[in-house]
Order: structure tokens, then C-alpha cells, then sequence
């Protein structure tokens, strides 16, 4: 009996996945290495559907005889481990961010005698047109609130956007961009409290209170998918805060990021340039611990927000509060600072790892933002926030066009400042 090796995401089955594993099955004993979180967001979105749901739907389909895991987009670990006579897969793959690997997997083979077969592609339905559809009919509140918790597990790092209206949300949500064959987008957003207060033209001191910032965010949660973090500001009072995670875990959003300051609020990004105090531990800690109990899901995330440095304290400060925030029971730490060099940052997240290896680290890196995604994967970060980019983008372009019109006493000098009117008219679905 030959032993056929075919290697699939599976998740959304639609006849060209049978008409794979019926072909297979013609060689020998089928084989599925199904591909595990963590090796499909190497290269692409997340699956709806985790490891273990989408490998019960294949092992159910008629010619499957075995089940196995498949961690890397790479064949090569599974074919060595399995030495299979023969890789079944679509004929789509011999060209795009997939040629490689089935040059990989010919090598490979050639070992001992194996052979790729390549099976015409079925027309007329892929998983990209599937896709499309369903993120046509959006998502509900709990696959949402979820995707944040699954997204830490299967990436090296989570990388968020800001978002302060449902226009912003569309771009976060649809951009895509290929570079090395690997497609990136953004896995979330952001709703920060200064740009929702900078959008409204009021300042960013918790004038804009939850129910009002919540209305607003309502307007992306209708037209994305994406995971939501709520910058929750410094959560308020305890007593409020409780109702406040209810209300949030009810709307879908997979985290609130609370910050360790009391009184009036000012944005840290003033650094001791005003008057800003931070809470004691005990008291935020209390806070942190009441959130926790009032969540009714499991995946909810509560992140305690350090400002010990935007405070212009030390890294004896930070960590002390860190590990009393998560012994309070904080699902993840976010450690704030001005400075331009990210020193400190870097030395409290090598810290903080060696203490709680697992403990997922939020970063905003907003004034040492020279450092890159890569660097923080090495210090241990799991989440990066770019926090106000969309607005603080936005805002010199319109400033520039609302100039120009009165410079010039018309707009026509604004037409290559604009987005052509036809584009307006068919950027959103349905305009029509
Ligand atoms: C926000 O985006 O509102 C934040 C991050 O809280 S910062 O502005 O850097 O304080
Ligand atoms: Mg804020």
C-alpha cells in the first residue's frame, strides 16, 4: 500500500478539497496534514475555524485515513517524519507564494523515489472567493471577542492599528499588502481614546465618556471582522469599570487596556510635563482584580497599563507593579514610555520574560518607533499598537486641501490632493 501525503488549511471544505482527496486516494492511503494556526498566519489571515475544529471535519471526509498536524507552511518536516510515495496537491500551487514550497517538497521527495502530483485546479470555486463572502456577512460578537486570545497564540506578534471610525475600521480591515510572498494586514484595531477625543475636537482627559466612545466604536463593529482593543483609559471608578467589561465583552471586544494613573487623566505622551498621578499598587491592583471577576467569558483580556516611566520613574517601579498586576490576575502587560530610544522598554521586556515567559507584552511604540516589528518579536512582545497614525495622517491632508480652496478661491487646485469623486462613489459596497 503507498502512502499519499496531502497537505490543506481545510478551512472552508468545498468540492476542489474532495476532488483532492478523492484523486489521492486512488494512489494509496491518504494522509491529511492539516495546517496548525501558527503555519497558515505565517503567510495569510487567520482561519475562522482553529486547529482542532478543522481537523475534525477533515478526518469525517470520506478517503481520509489519517489526521496529522502540519506547523510550518514547509513540507519538509512531515515528509521526512511520514515518507509519503506521493504529494497530492492543486495545480495552483505552482506558481505564486507556493512554487517554492513544491520545489522544496519535489527535492525532498527525490530522496526515496517520490513523486508530486498535481491535480488540475476545480474552477470556478477557491477559498479566496469564499472568503469574500463571508467576510461580506460579517461576524458575531463572540467569534470576534475570541479571534484577539487565538491571534497572541499563532503569531509572532499581533500588529494593531488605530481606528476612530467606521471609514478607518474599512482600511484596517481590507489592506493587504505582499511583500516577500507574504501577505500582511493589520489583525486589529485600536480604539484610542486620544483620537476618539481628537475626532470629536475635544481633548484626550476622559471628557468623552464610555457610553459616547462606544456609540462611535458601534460604527466599526458593524462594518469589520476584526478584533477590537478598547483603550479603556484608567478604567475609572472600580465601581463603574465592572460594568464597563460587561458592556464590552457584550459587544465583542477581545480587551481593555487599563492604565495605572488616577485623577484627572492627561495624555501620557506629556510625559511630567503635567501633572499626572499614578495609582498606588494595592489600588490598582483591587481594580484589575474586581474587572476579572465581573467578565463572564474566559477570553476577555484585562492588560494592566504600566506608567512608571512616563512617570519618570525606573525599571525597579515597573516591575514591581508588573508582577503585582498579574499576580491581580492582568492577562497581559502594556509598558508605556516617551523615550525616544525604546532602552527602556527593551530592558523591562527581557525582564518581564524571565519572570513570566508567557505573559503577553503590549507595546506602543509611537516616539521610538525606529525600532521594527522584528526587534520587539526578540524582546518578547507579543502585541504592537500604532496608536493614532490614522488620524494624525488624516488631519495634515485635509488641512492642506481646506488651504488650498481658500488660497486659491476654488478647488480646483485640490484635484490631486482628492480621491477622484468615481473612487468615493465605489469605495463602499452598495454606494451604488
Ligand atoms: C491612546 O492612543 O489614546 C493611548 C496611547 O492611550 S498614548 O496616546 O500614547 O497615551
Ligand atoms: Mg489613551
Amino acid at each position: 500500500m503507498k502512502t499519499v501525503y496531502v497537505g490543506m488549511s481545510a478551512d472552508i471544505i468545498h468540492p476542489g478539497h474532495l476532488n483532492i482527496i478523492n484523486e489521492a486516494k486512488k494512489l494509496g492511503k491518504v494522509i491529511v496534514g492539516v495546517l496548525t494556526d501558527e503555519a497558515i498566519a505565517s503567510y495569510k489571515r487567520l482561519p475562522y475555524l482553529n486547529y482542532e475544529q478543522r481537523s475534525i471535519i477533515v478526518a469525517a471526509i470520506k478517503g481520509v485515513d489519517e489526521v496529522v498536524p502540519q506547523t510550518t507552511l514547509d513540507y519538509v518536516h512531515n515528509m521526512e517524519k511520514y515518507k509519503p510515495d506521493y504529494v497530492v496537491h492543486g495545480d495552483d500551487w505552482k506558481e505564486g507564494v507556493q512554487k517554492e514550497t513544491r520545489q522544496k517538497v519535489i527535492e525532498t521527495l527525490k530522496q526515496w523515489g517520490g513523486k508530486v502530483v498535481d491535480i488540475p485546479y476545480t474552477q470556478g470555486i477557491s477559498s479566496t472567493i469564499l472568503n469574500n463572502k463571508i467576510a461580506e456577512i460579517g461576524t458575531t460578537p463572540d467569534m470576534r471577542l475570541k479571534r484577539l486570545r487565538r491571534l497572541i497564540e499563532a503569531k509572532p506578534i499581533v500588529r494593531i492599528l488605530e481606528s476612530h471610525s467606521g471609514l478607518t475600521g474599512l482600511i484596517i480591515e481590507k489592506t493587504v499588502v505582499e511583500v516577500n510572498g507574504e501577505k500582511r494586514e493589520f489583525d486589529g484595531m485600536w480604539a484610542s481614546s486620544l483620537t476618539d477625543s481628537t475626532s470629536k475636537g475635544k481633548p484626550d482627559i476622559e471628557a468623552v465618556d464610555i457610553t459616547t466612545r462606544l456609540h462611535n466604536l458601534n460604527d466599526t463593529l458593524e462594518c469589520t471582522t476584526k478584533p477590537v482593543i478598547f483603550d479603556g483609559d484608567t478604567g475609572g471608578k472600580i465601581e463603574h469599570f465592572v460594568f464597563t467589561v460587561r458592556t464590552l465583552e457584550r459587544l465583542g471586544i477581545s480587551a481593555v487596556i487599563i492604565e495605572d494613573k488616577i485623577g484627572l487623566k492627561k495624555n501620557s505622551l506629556f510625559g511630567t510635563d503635567v501633572i499626572q498621578k499614578q495609582d498606588t499598587i494595592e489600588g490598582f491592583c483591587e481594580k484589575i482584580s474586581a474587572g476579572k471577576r465581573a467578565q463572564i467569558t474566559n477570553d476577555f483580556m484585562i492588560i494592566a497599563r504600566i506608567e512608571s516611566f512616563i512617570a519618570g520613574k525606573g525599571l525597579d517601579d515597573a516591575m514591581q507593579r508588573a508582577l503585582a498586576y498579574i499576580n491581580a490576575g492582568a492577562d497581559g502587560i502594556m509598558i508605556h514610555s516617551k523615550d525616544k530610544s525604546g532602552e527602556d522598554v527593551k530592558e523591562f521586556c527581557i525582564e518581564l520574560k524571565k519572570v513570566h515567559p508567557s505573559i503577553p507584552i503590549v507595546l506602543v511604540p509611537t516616539t521610538y518607533n525606529y525600532i521594527t516589528e522584528d526587534e520587539m518579536i526578540n524582546w518578547g512582545v507579543s502585541i504592537v499598537i500604532y496608536a493614532n497614525h490614522m488620524l494624525r495622517s488624516a488631519y495634515p491632508a485635509m488641512l492642506n486641501t481646506a488651504k488650498t480652496i481658500l488660497i486659491n478661491g476654488r478647488s480646483y487646485e485640490t484635484n490631486d490632493l482628492c480621491m477622484p469623486i468615481k473612487d468615493i462613489l465605489e469605495l463602499i459596497p452598495g454606494t451604488k
